[in-house]
């Protein structure tokens, strides 16, 4: 495996949080994304390099997509391969992982648990052993919204119980957990961030969101205005809110990779392993990001309103003082314009 040169189009010294540079520079920081092909982890990889770390993307590229790796090394390979990991992270130096690697479609989950469990679970495990092996203990963890299960009350914080109700957010919640007793038992030190619903793209239009198959609403919108797809369906009309669709806490992809460089920063300065929600505070219903996405792009877009979609939640909002309080972490991005604004410059580049 070769190195190649660190992204350059930025400056490669970035100088970190407060006036009394307590945490020097980060320029030196060596990072390990795992599944930094894929749609957040890509950005995060863009994210390190434009800040001046060493960054190995390691992936599988079952969903993700190689020309999405803009920087560093690149790594294809699988979280169950034992030999390859140990090898890459016996050698890597790495100071800290962080794992956006898993499957994430919770319809899925529910028809195929085994694939998640195994994917989620095992195979995390299988990292978090290779790196208690090789003394690499300090690990960033993407965490979701659905370990909460059905909200008991609104904003959800992070002292809402966490009743996952379907096996994608109980393959989460278990990582979650057992990083809990990895610290009690060797002193692994994680952050565990909980996204709500992760949208926009990079505002400089060099990555985006590119699944296949999309589920997401916003690139669903956005392709319906495109002309990639011939309408958006809504998944039920007759919820208990304002006009009667699902509201949700949309936050720009470079807030949460923001998120996760404070994280960072907070364990390499010796903090201890916490969790947090990452959200607006502000809940859109389907039809306002439907309304948002005619204004922002000046485009028809068709509707077909259709049966409520099994298992999604009436309002998902996220309480994120804690973020912002021990992370010190401000979303720069939080208007939902703003966000499908740069969702729909990645969707006209894909059309054009
Ligand atoms: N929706 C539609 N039509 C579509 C797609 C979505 O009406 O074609 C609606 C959904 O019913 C929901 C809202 O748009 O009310 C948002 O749906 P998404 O699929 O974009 O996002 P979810 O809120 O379902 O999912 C997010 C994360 C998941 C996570 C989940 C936790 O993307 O990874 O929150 O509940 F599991």
């Amino acid at each position: 495996m070769t190195r190649s040169p660190k992204y350059s189009s930025q400056p490669t010294v970035t100088m970190v949080r407060d006036s009394a540079n307590r945490y020097g520079t980060m320029q030196d920081m060596n990072i390990l994304v795992v599944g930094g092909a894929g749609y957040i982890g890509s950005h995060m990889v863009q994210m390190l390099g434009q800040r001046g770390c060493e960054v190995t993307t390691l992936d599988n590229l079952s969903s993700g997509h190689r020309d999405a790796v803009l920087c560093g090394r690149f790594v294809h390979g699988d979280l169950a391969d034992t030999a390859l990991l140990t090898g890459l992270l016996a050698h890597g130096k790495f100071d800290a992982v962080m794992h956006f690697a898993s499957f994430i479609q919770v319809g899925e989950s529910v028809a195929q648990p085994a694939k998640y469990y195994r994917n989620n679970v095992s195979n995390t495990l299988n990292l978090l052993e290779v790196m208690q092996a090789v003394g690499v203990k300090r690990f960033i963890f993407s965490s979701t919204a659905a370990t909460f299960g059905e909200p008991q009350y609104t904003p959800i914080d992070e002292a809402h119980p966490q009743r996952p109700i379907n096996p994608y957010g109980r393959t989460k919640l278990m990582v979650e957990q057992a990083l809990a007793d990895l610290d009690s038992a060797l002193g692994l030190k994680s952050v565990s961030l909980r996204y709500f619903n992760a949208a926009g793209a990079d505002p400089a239009g060099r990555l985006g969101e590119r699944h296949d198959p999309e589920t997401h609403l916003i690139p669903l919108v956005l392709q319906a205005a495109s002309g990639r797809r011939p309408h958006i369906g809504v998944f039920g009309r007759d919820y208990d809110t304002p006009d009667g669709t699902c509201i949700r806490d949309y936050i720009h992809i470079e807030d949460l990779c923001q998120a996760h460089w404070l994280a960072l920063q907070h364990l390499m300065d010796g903090g201890g392993s916490e969790a947090f929600n990452l959200g607006n505070g502000t809940g859109f219903s389907v039809q306002q990001v439907i309304d948002t996405a005619r204004a922002v792009t000046g485009r028809e877009i068709h509707v077909v309103d259709g049966p409520r979609r099994t298992g999604d939640p009436v309002v998902l909002v996220a309480d994120s003082r804690r973020a912002r309080q021990h992370l010190g972490w401000t979303p720069a991005y939080p208007e939902l314009s703003t966000i499908v604004a740069h969702a729909w410059e990645w969707e006209r580049r894909a059309t054009a």
